[in-house]
This record gives structure tokens, sequence and C-alpha cells, in this order.
């Protein structure tokens, strides 16, 4: 008998059609995340679990997953998942590390590109027929080449915005709990250096950083306040890590140039008056939303649940701790 799994997030086609020759699969056929309840009721059978960044996976859920095996979640980022609460009960649970690292950091790029250039303003104002003569000094943006980029996080996606911030001739700055090795430093030609002197000297400051307690909130009204009021921020990390509030006062208070972001904080929910603002570009959480990508991401999280549901370990296992006491 085929082992009982649950899949929260519509796949791409052919990865299904695996999936339901090799598994008894309940599998969500929308692209509309699984209602509480029903994740809730549908995860009591199952041994193995595909799960979505919507899924909230905490003890109430863990209560009901008395058969679950692994969690091979969809994403790299898994801040929705209570690991320690899964280890606790012998379930291994997964992530899709590396294969979304290009096309998140050409988002943070092409937001870079989009904010500094007014892109979305611009449109709009073209869409509107408000473009009737052109001007020397009408429509301009800020230049990107030759300006400071100041990366926060310097893991792969961090170190793949600097890679691309070469190209731009930017100066690159770069704050991250441990500083990395100095011949990459010298590859990326980043520098590394403390928060305030990265807040007050970058004109544009990407985050890549992983949602835990230490960075919730680690861009707030202290840190806005040191940015250049012609810097921008640019948030394709996870939502609470700024202060939404707070931004908000800034970007209304044109305490900062602008911002680009692909993530909130109440996320789907924006913070009222965000979207009244001309200088925010707002994404819906599209970082790896590409769809080589999601193939990449969709076939990693099945190896990591066909490994985990044969005993085997997980290539992208995040609790290795759990193996001494894991469920077989
Ligand atoms: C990730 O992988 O963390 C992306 O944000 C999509 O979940």
């Amino acid at each position: 008998m085929n082992k009982r799994i649950l899949v929260t997030g519509r796949l791409p086609e052919q990865i299904m059609t695996n999936l339901s020759e090799n598994y008894q699969a309940e599998m969500n056929l929308d692209d509309r995340p699984y209602e509480r309840e029903r994740l809730l009721e549908g995860i009591k059978d199952k041994e193995g679990f595909i799960s979505m960044i919507t899924d909230r996976v905490d003890d109430e859920f863990l209560d009901r997953a008395d058969h679950l095996k692994i969690i091979a979640h969809l994403g790299v980022g898994y801040n929705n998942i209570d690991v320690k609460a899964a280890t606790n009960r012998g379930i291994l649970v997964s992530n899709t590390p590396g294969v979304l690292t290009d096309a998140t950091a050409e988002l943070a790029f092409a937001l870079i590109l989009a904010t500094a250039r007014k892109l979305v303003e611009l449109d709009r104002i073209t869409r509107e027929g408000r473009f009737q003569y052109w001007a020397p000094m009408l429509f301009l943006g800020t230049e990107v080449t030759g300006k400071t980029l100041g990366i926060i996080g310097m893991g792969k996606i961090g170190k793949a915005v600097a890679e691309r911030a070469r190209g731009f001739k930017m100066r690159i700055l770069y704050h991250n709990r441990n500083r990395i090795a100095v011949s990459e430093e010298k590859d990326l030609m980043a520098e590394h250096v403390d928060m305030e002197t990265l807040l007050s000297q970058s004109d544009f400051i990407s985050l890549h950083v992983p949602l835990t307690e230490e960075t919730r909130h680690l861009i707030g009204r202290e840190e806005l306040s040191l940015m250049k009021p012609t810097a921008y921020l640019i948030n394709t990390s996870r939502g609470p890590v700024v202060d939404e509030q707070a931004l908000l006062v800034s970007l209304r208070n044109g305490q900062i140039g602008g911002a680009g972001l692909d993530v909130y904080e109440h996320e789907p929910a924006l913070t009222p008056g965000l979207v009244e603002l001309d200088n925010v570009i707002l994404l819906p959480h599209v970082g790896s939303g590409t769809l080589e990508t999601r193939i990449r991401m969709a076939n990693m999280a099945v190896a990591n649940l066909d490994a985990g549901l044969s005993g085997k370990v997980p290539p992208n296992l995040v609790n290795p701790e759990v193996l001494p006491i894991r469920r077989l």
C-alpha cells in the first residue's frame, strides 16, 4: 500500500502526476492555500507532508499528525514551522535551499533598479496619458551605477545580489552575524561593516536574513532614521524583519527615498496607508517566483519527501538532531 501524503500547494503538473503515481496523495489543486480546518483535518492520517509557507505548523497541527514522519517544506525560509516542536515528536523537517538563490537575487536587483528609476510610477503616468512632452528635468530617477549597496545577511542570496552589484560598479557593504571568508570578500569586493555604518552610508539596502526572534523588526524606527534621506530599502526576505508601521511613517515623511517590498509584516495584509504612497513598490511575495525555480523547488521537496519516507536522511534536513529519535 502506497504511503499517504499531503501536498497543500498546487505544484507543476508533471510533479503532481508523479506524486500521485507513487503515493496516496491528497493534493491541493487550487492556487489558494488550505484553510486551517482543512489542514488540520488533512494531516491526520498522513506520513508525509509537502508544506507551503502559508501552512502554520505548530503544536496544534502536530498534535493531529500522529503518523507524520517528514515535513518537506517548499521554500528556503521555514519560519512558519515550529522545528523544535516537530523535532520533539521525531518528525524530520527539510527545506529547499540553493535552488532559488538566483531568482530571489534577480528580484532584489529588479527592485533596486525599479525603485531607483521609479519604473512603476512612471508606467502609471504613461498609461494615464500624462506623458505629454519630453523635458530634461521631468521624470528623473537616481542612478544605480557607482552607488553604495548595503547587504544585510550575506548568505547565498546576499552573495548573489553582491555578484550582480559588481556589474553596476557598486561599492558593496555588508553586515552579517559572522564575517565571510576574506577570499570571498575579495571576490565579491564586499566590505564587512557594523549596522550603523551600513545604514548611514548605503544608497540601497537589501535584506537577506531569515526570520528569527533576533531578526524580527531588525529594521525599525531607529534604523530607518540612520538611513540617508535618498536611500532605498529593499526587502525580499521576510516581512516581519521590518517594522512596517515605522517604515510607513518614514516613507510618508520622506525620511528615506523609498522602498521595494516583496514581503509584508502581516502577509498578505498590507499596513494601511502603504498603497497610497508613490515611493514604494509592492509585490506579492514572488522572490522565487519563476517557473524554472518553482520546478527545482518542487523536485527538491519531493526528493526530501522520498528520502524521509524510505528511511533515508533527506538531503536538505534542517533538524539533524531528530535522527536518533525519528519516527520510522
Ligand atoms: C522561500 O523559499 O523562503 C520563499 O520566500 C518562498 O517561500
